[in-house]
Order: structure tokens, then sequence, then C-alpha cells
């Protein structure tokens, strides 16, 4: 039989893929756009649509990442809440709206962020979207209960995603991140399951999240690596001196999490903020009382920047991490269908390339005190997963 033009242009492109060690969607893309720029600056062609990795998404997602409260209620991290109800009215807002990828984890709740997602999106919403999730956490598959650490065990990799299936009313997962990096299991065989997984139809792909560097690498020689995951924002920079060279050198798509620095950056936090301790934020070293007055300092200058886009604080965060990089996908977390409306329409705001040096170098002017995390959280990212033997 002869082969179609697409078909062979495709073969082509993933034997050159595999020859030069970068992923195949990104010599398909390059295929398709040319003279692409590195930054957005000057673009606001980017409004609707952007390439993360090998997807096709709007370019701010939703994060979900509820916890029970009371009977009906979720709570996230912050202590910002809703009710179940309202939880899957914002779901289904983001996706009328035009949001398209979706971000949750099974240890999320555990398993009632994964359940509300399936609940909002089952039927015909589904498939307009790009559904993550993540496993790595050692959660009871039975009880849901926390056990302490990361199990990214083979074994228990596929019974996870079996129950994430179930739970999120679906036959495939679009994106699987692995949490975090397992010290015990070497990255070859996580990634090996998952290319069974990718066989079999349950994932489509996969992404890492906080991963060491050279454990990024052994994972896309087995099976290449979609999307990284890692904390960036004005607030936490770090990405930018290793991650994100890494992520254009492979055609790795990089979502940022926390983009709104836990609401810092939406303006949510003054110098007297003191935080409850159900609110993971009182365990944040750069929100702590002695170092939060300075601190203050980013927020007081996206304040300005944003009077002066004429823009809220949360949407000149979103769209200076959109504008660093063509394939940045933000996941901002809320409750609030008033803040998701703002922040979905962050999309459309672009800088001139002088704003955004101007903005990259007061930011960088600024020391921020304080670890981003406690140091039990830090330690679990950067890991470098142990050799294959
Ligand atoms: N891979 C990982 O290890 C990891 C770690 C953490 C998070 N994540 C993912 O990243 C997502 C987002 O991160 P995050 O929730 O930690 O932090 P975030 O998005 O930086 O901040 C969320 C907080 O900002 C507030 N907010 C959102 N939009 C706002 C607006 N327009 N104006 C004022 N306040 C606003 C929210 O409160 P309201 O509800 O009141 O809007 C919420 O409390 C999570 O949902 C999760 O999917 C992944």
């Amino acid at each position: 039989m002869k082969t179609p033009p697409a078909d062979q242009t495709r073969r082509r492109l993933l034997a050159a893929a595999a020859t030069l060690g970068v992923a195949p969607w990104l010599l398909s893309a390059c295929a398709q756009t040319t003279g692409a720029s590195s930054v957005v600056a000057d673009k606001p062609a980017s409004a609707t649509r952007r390439r993360l990795g090998p997807f096709d998404v709007y370019p701010i997602g939703l994060g979900v990442q509820w916890h029970p409260s009371g009977p009906q209620g979720v709570v996230d991290l912050y202590s910002s809440s809703t009710s179940r109800q309202g939880g899957v009215a914002l779901i289904r807002r983001a996706v009328d709206l035009g949001v398209t990828l979706f971000d949750t984890a099974e240890v999320y709740g555990p398993f009632m962020s994964e359940e509300l997602l399936g609940e909002a999106l089952q039927g015909s919403l589904r498939d307009r979207v790009v559904v993550s999730t993540k496993f790595g956490f050692d959660v009871d598959p039975v009880t849901g209960q926390r056990r302490g650490g990361v199990n990214s065990r083979p074994e228990h990799i596929r019974q996870a995603v079996e129950a994430q299936l179930r739970r999120l009313r679906t036959d495939r997962i679009d994106l699987l991140y692995q949490h975090r990096v397992d010290p015990n299991v070497p990255i070859e065989d996580v990634a090996g399951t998952i290319k069974d997984l990718v066989r079999q139809g349950k994932v489509l792909h996969y992404g890492l999240s906080e991963p060491g560097l050279q454990t990024v690498r052994r994972a896309h020689r087995e099976h290449p690596v979609a999307v990284i995951q890692n904390e960036y924002s004005m607030l936490y920079r770090g990405p930018e001196a290793q991650v994100l060279p890494l992520c254009e050198e492979l055609g790795i798509g990089f979502v940022p999490w926390s983009p709104l620095g836990m609401g810092f950056l939406a303006g949510t936090v003054n110098a007297a903020s003191r935080f409850e301790k159900q609110d993971f934020r009182a365990s944040v070293p750069r929100f702590a009382p002695d170092v939060l007055p300075a601190n203050m300092a980013l927020a007081d200058l996206v304040k300005t920047w944003a009077s002066r886009k004429n823009v809220t604080p949360a949407q000149l965060s979103l769209a200076w991490l959109t504008a660093q990089k063509p394939w940045i996908v933000p996941i901002p977390g809320t409750t609030n269908p008033a803040h998701l409306e703002e922040n979905v329409a962050a999309a459309s705001i672009s800088f001139s390339v002088a704003e955004l040096k101007e903005l990259n170098a007061a930011v960088a002017a600024i020391p921020i005190q304080g670890e981003r995390l406690s140091p039990a959280v830090l330690s679990a990212t950067g890991v470098e997963a142990p050799p294959k033997r």
C-alpha cells in the first residue's frame, strides 16, 4: 500500500527525533511553524492557544488542589474554600471560558480533587480538555490514607492509574506526572512502566514534577518526557538557571505550579499577615513574620506594574510567566469564579520587549528572603533517581 505523504513526513520526523535525541513533537512543531520566537513579548497572537510539549492548549490552565472541608466543602492549601458543588461548577465554568489544561493529583484530597474533576468533566466536556494528574506519594489505594514518603514502584503506579481512571471517569489520562522522584526506584523503571501504560492507551503522555536534571535526561531516553511541572513565579525564579534551558533543549513543555506565589503575587498577603496552622504558608519560611515585610517589596512592584498596565496583580503575574517562554502554561488555583475569570483573561496581556526587560530587571533586584518551602518538603525536590543496575 502506498504510504500517504503526511505519514511519510511523520515517520521522517520520528526518525530524525530519535537521531537527535529530541522529543518527536518538537520537530513536528518546527515543521509546522517557522520563525518561532523564544519570547512572546510583542506577540499577543498567542492569546488563545499555545504549545505545551505535545499539547495545544489555552495559555492559562486551572489547578484543582482541593481537600475535604466538612461534609460538603472543599478547601485549598491556603484556607480558600467553596462547596463541592461550587468546585464542580467552577471547573465547568473554566471549560466555558476556554481553559483546556486541568491539573490535579491522586494526593489532593487524597482522591477528592480527581473525583470532582471527573464529575465536572463527565460527558461531552471530557474530550475538550487535557486532563493531567499525578501519582507518586505513598497513598493507601483503599483508604486514601497518606502513609508518608513517596512510592513509584511499578506495581504501585499501575494500581494508582487504574483507580485514577475510575475517579476521573475517563478511559485515558492525557498527562500523567510522577509527583516526586522516588529515591528508591530507577527512573528507567518508572518511565518503562508508563511506556507500557501508553501502549495500552491508558496514558497518553507523561511528565515529572520537581525532578533532578539527570533524572529528566534518563527518563527522556527511556520515553520522551512531555512536561516538567515545577514551582515558578516572580517569587521563585529557580527554574531559569537550568530547568528551562533543559526543557528548551529537549522540547519539553513547562507548567509552573503556585504561579501566583500561593496568593502573594495576587495581592492577598500583607506585611502583617499571619497564617493559621492549617494554612500551608504557615510552614513556608519566606512568609515568616521576620522576612515578610522585606519580601513585600515584590508584591508592591507587582501592584505598581499592574496599575501601569491597567490589569490586576494576579493577571500581571500570570502574563509575566507566559511571556518568559511560548511553551509555559501556568495553572493558577482558585475557588472563586470571579478570580477564575480574571486569571483566564491574563492570556491576552502582552509586554513589549522593553517592558519585559525592565520588569525582569526590577524583579531580579528584589532578593527574596527565606526558602520557598519547609526543609522537609524542599528535600523531596531536585532528587535524582538511583541508577538502574
Ligand atoms: N507539582 C506540585 O508539586 C504542585 C505543588 C503545588 C501546587 N501544584 C498545582 O499548582 C496549582 C496552583 O498552585 P497553588 O494553588 O499552590 O498556588 P497559586 O495558584 O499560586 O495560588 C492560589 C491562591 O491564590 C488565590 N488566587 C487565585 N487567583 C486569584 C486572583 N485572581 N486574585 C486573588 N487571589 C487569587 C487563591 O484563592 P481564591 O480561591 O480565593 O481565588 C489561592 O488561595 C495547584 O492547584 C496544583 O494543581 C502542584
